[in-house]
């Protein structure tokens, strides 16, 4: 697993960026696993200017995210549909029917059969990662046993605190996801985490501990050939990371 401690935030977008940047450029028509959360915005606004101002072009890619919440249509402003039209997709040349972020409406067992015959038909070249503060990623949470496919989750109560802060109200924010599994993403060809904000405990976890831990589900990252960890300057000076 490669670390890299990136100055501060901006830098770590840039660095993320230039990631995504070269496997575009080699690959036209890769595959680009997404992830929402605030951790990726400023690499998605980086990939937009550069897609605008330098020419990096999109319109052979497609993409599947991780995860989306039960309960809300795709145009609820906090659906991760939303957001990646809103946070990336809008901005970008992309072909949007070649975009695929799994249904959160209806029948979940029938979306989830949708969710996983794409996945087992798809390739991803690089799955983009953040992490949530009890460590999990998409939104497979810290249990004894992890899925490998995709599946529906029960959230923490501690990730229902963590992203109260994009609803109105605690009670707004839904108590259901479907996520990709933890197969699926360890089956991505490259892992590439941005990590932002409070994650002192699962960074401890992921990069001190040499553990693997299916209650911290981002220790599982140090399996994968070909991982990439971009953490703040700051979030390494606190948990006593040095490289
Ligand atoms: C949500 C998403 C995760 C994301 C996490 C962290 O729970 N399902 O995929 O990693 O938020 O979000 P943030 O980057 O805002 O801290």
């Amino acid at each position: 697993m490669q670390v890299i401690i990136a100055k501060d935030y901006e830098e770590a977008s840039r660095l993320g960026a230039d990631i995504i940047e070269k496997i575009v450029r080699e690959k036209p028509d890769c595959t680009l696993g997404l992830a929402t959360g605030s951790s990726p915005v400023g690499m998605y606004q980086e990939l937009a200017r550069r897609c605008k101002d330098e020419g990096l072009d999109f319109s052979k890619v497609s993409s599947v995210n991780l995860d989306e919440y039960v309960g809300l249509e795709p145009t609820h402003d906090q659906s991760y549909r939303y957001f990646m039209d809103d946070n990336l997709f809008n901005h970008i040349n992309i072909d949007k029917a070649k975009t695929y972020v799994a249904k959160g409406i209806g029948d979940v067992d029938a979306n989830l059969k949708e969710f996983n015959a794409m996945l087992d038909k798809t390739d991803i070249d690089v799955q983009v990662l953040g992490v949530g503060p009890d460590g999990h990623l998409g939104f497979n949470e810290p249990c004894e046993t992890l899925y490998d496919g995709a599946h529906k989750e029960t959230l923490d109560e501690s990730t229902i605190d963590a992203n109260m802060r994009f609803f109105a109200s605690r009670d707004d924010v839904p108590r259901y996801a479907v996520t990709m599994g933890m197969g699926n993403i360890m089956r991505a060809k490259k892992l590439l985490m941005i990590v932002a904000g409070n994650k002192q405990d699962a960074m401890k976890k992921l990069l001190i501990s040499d553990r693997i831990d299916p209650k911290c589900p981002c220790t599982f990252m140090r399996m994968h050939r070909d991982a990439v960890v971009i953490l703040e300057k700051k979030l390494a000076d606190e948990i006593g990371y040095k490289g």
